[in-house]
C-alpha cells in the first residue's frame, strides 16, 4: 500500500509538469484527490490493515495528499504566471513606432475659392443669404423682368418641373426673395448652384455655381458696383489685376455690363488663354431695374442698388490654370489633390 502511495505521488508529480492550463490541473486534482479518486480508493482499502500498520499509512496519504495539493497550487502559481507574460508579449505596445496617419479630406477648389471670396465680401459688410434651388417661374423671370416670351425661358435652355416650378437658371432669383422680405440698405451675397440644359463640354455643365451679389440703398451708384468689383478682383487675382466693363444688357439691370478680368496669363497683351482678348469675361453686373426693385416693394425713387452674377467655375478655372471644367465635377483624387 505504501508503494501504491508513492506511485500516486509520483504519477501526480509528472502529469502536473506536462500541463500547462488550468483547466488540465483541475483535470488532475479530480483524478487523483476527488471522491472517485486514486488517493480515495487506495484508503477505502485502509480496513484491510492492520492495527499497526493503519496510522502509518494515514500519516503517509495524508502526506502524499497535501504535497499534492501543494505542487498543483504551486503548479497553478507558474501557469498564470506564464499565461501573463505570454499576454504581455502578445500586447506589447511600442509607443516609439510611428502612428498610422489618419487620411483627413481637404476642401475641393471651388469651396476654397468660395470661402475666400465670401470672406472678402464679409469684410466688407456683407451678409451671405441662401435661396431654393427649386424656384418658381416668378423668382426665376417674371420678377425680374423676364417678359414670357424671352428666349431664357425655353425649354432648350431650362429644367422645368412643372410649367410654373423650374430649378433655377441664376442666382438672382435670390435678389427677390431678399428685397421681399428685408428692406434696405441690403448688402447681400449669395452663392449656390444653378442648372441649364446644357450639354456638358470643357466649358459648359447643367449645373454649375454662381454668386449673386446685390446691395440696395440711398444713393448707390455705378461707382459703387466698380468699387466693389475691383476690390474683389484685386484680392483674387492680385493688386496689378484690371477690369473692364462692356455695354450689355440684362432684363433686370440698366443699365447693364459685363464685366471682364484682365488675362492673369498675359497681362493684357493677348494669348491663347484670352483668346487674344487680353481679357476674360467673368460677370454679369448692372444697376437694379427699377421695375424689379417696384416689384419687390421697394422705391424706385427713393432707394436704388446694384447686382452682380458670378461664375464661380470660371473664377476657379481662371485662379488655378484649369482648362476643362468638367474636371471640377468627375471627382479624381489625382486631380483634386493637387489645391
Ligand atoms: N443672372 C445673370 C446671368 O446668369 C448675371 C447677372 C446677375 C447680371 C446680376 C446682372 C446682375 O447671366
Amino acid at each position: 500500500m505504501k508503494d501504491a502511495l508513492l506511485k500516486i505521488k509520483s504519477l501526480a508529480n509528472d502529469e502536473l509538469s506536462k500541463v500547462n492550463d488550468t483547466k488540465a490541473l483541475e483535470e488532475i486534482r479530480v483524478k487523483f484527490l476527488g471522491k472517485k479518486g486514486e488517493l480515495t480508493s487506495i484508503l477505502k482499502q485502509m480496513g484491510k490493515l492492520s492495527a499497526e500498520e493503519r496510522p502509518v499509512i494515514g500519516q503517509l496519504a495524508n502526506q502524499v495528499r497535501t504535497e499534492i495539493e501543494e505542487s498543483i497550487t504551486n503548479r497553478v502559481k507558474e501557469i498564470k504566471a506564464l499565461m501573463l507574460e505570454k499576454k504581455l508579449k502578445e500586447e506589447e505596445l511600442d509607443v516609439t513606432l510611428p502612428g498610422t496617419k489618419a487620411t483627413i479630406g481637404k476642401l475641393h477648389p471651388l469651396n476654397i475659392v468660395l470661402n475666400e471670396i465670401e470672406d472678402i465680401f464679409m469684410g466688407m459688410g456683407f451678409d451671405i443669404a441662401d435661396g431654393p434651388e427649386v424656384e418658381y417661374d416668378y423668382y426665376n423671370f417674371e420678377a425680374l423682368n423676364l417678359p414670357p416670351d424671352h428666349p431664357a425661358r425655353d425649354t432648350q435652355d431650362t429644367f422645368y418641373i412643372t410649367d410654373n416650378i423650374l430649378l433655377r437658371t441664376q442666382t438672382s432669383s435670390v435678389q427677390v426673395h431678399v428685397m421681399e422680405e428685408k428692406k434696405p440698405p441690403i448688402r447681400i451675397i449669395s452663392p449656390g448652384r444653378v442648372y441649364r440644359s446644357d450639354a456638358v463640354d470643357a466649358t459648359h455643365s447643367p449645373l454649375f455655381h454662381q454668386i449673386e451679389g446685390l446691395v440696395v440703398d440711398k444713393g448707390i451708384t455705378m461707382s459703387d458696383l466698380v468699387g466693389t468689383l475691383e476690390l474683389l478682383m484685386k484680392r483674387l487675382y492680385g493688386d496689378d489685376c484690371k477690369i473692364r466693363l462692356r455695354p450689355h444688357h440684362f432684363p433686370f439691370t440698366e443699365p447693364s455690363a459685363e464685366v471682364d478680368v484682365m488675362c492673369f496669363n498675359c497681362g493684357g497683351k493677348g494669348c491663347s488663354m484670352c483668346k487674344d482678348e487680353g481679357y476674360i469675361e467673368l460677370l454679369g453686373a448692372g444697376m437694379v431695374h427699377p421695375k424689379v426693385l417696384s416689384n419687390c416693394g421697394i422705391d424706385p425713387e427713393v432707394y436704388s442698388g446694384f447686382a452682380f452674377g458670378l461664375g464661380l467655375e470660371r473664377i476657379v478655372m481662371r485662379r488655378y490654370g484649369i482648362n476643362d471644367m468638367r474636371l471640377l465635377f468627375e471627382n479624381d483624387l489625382r486631380f483634386l489633390n493637387q489645391f
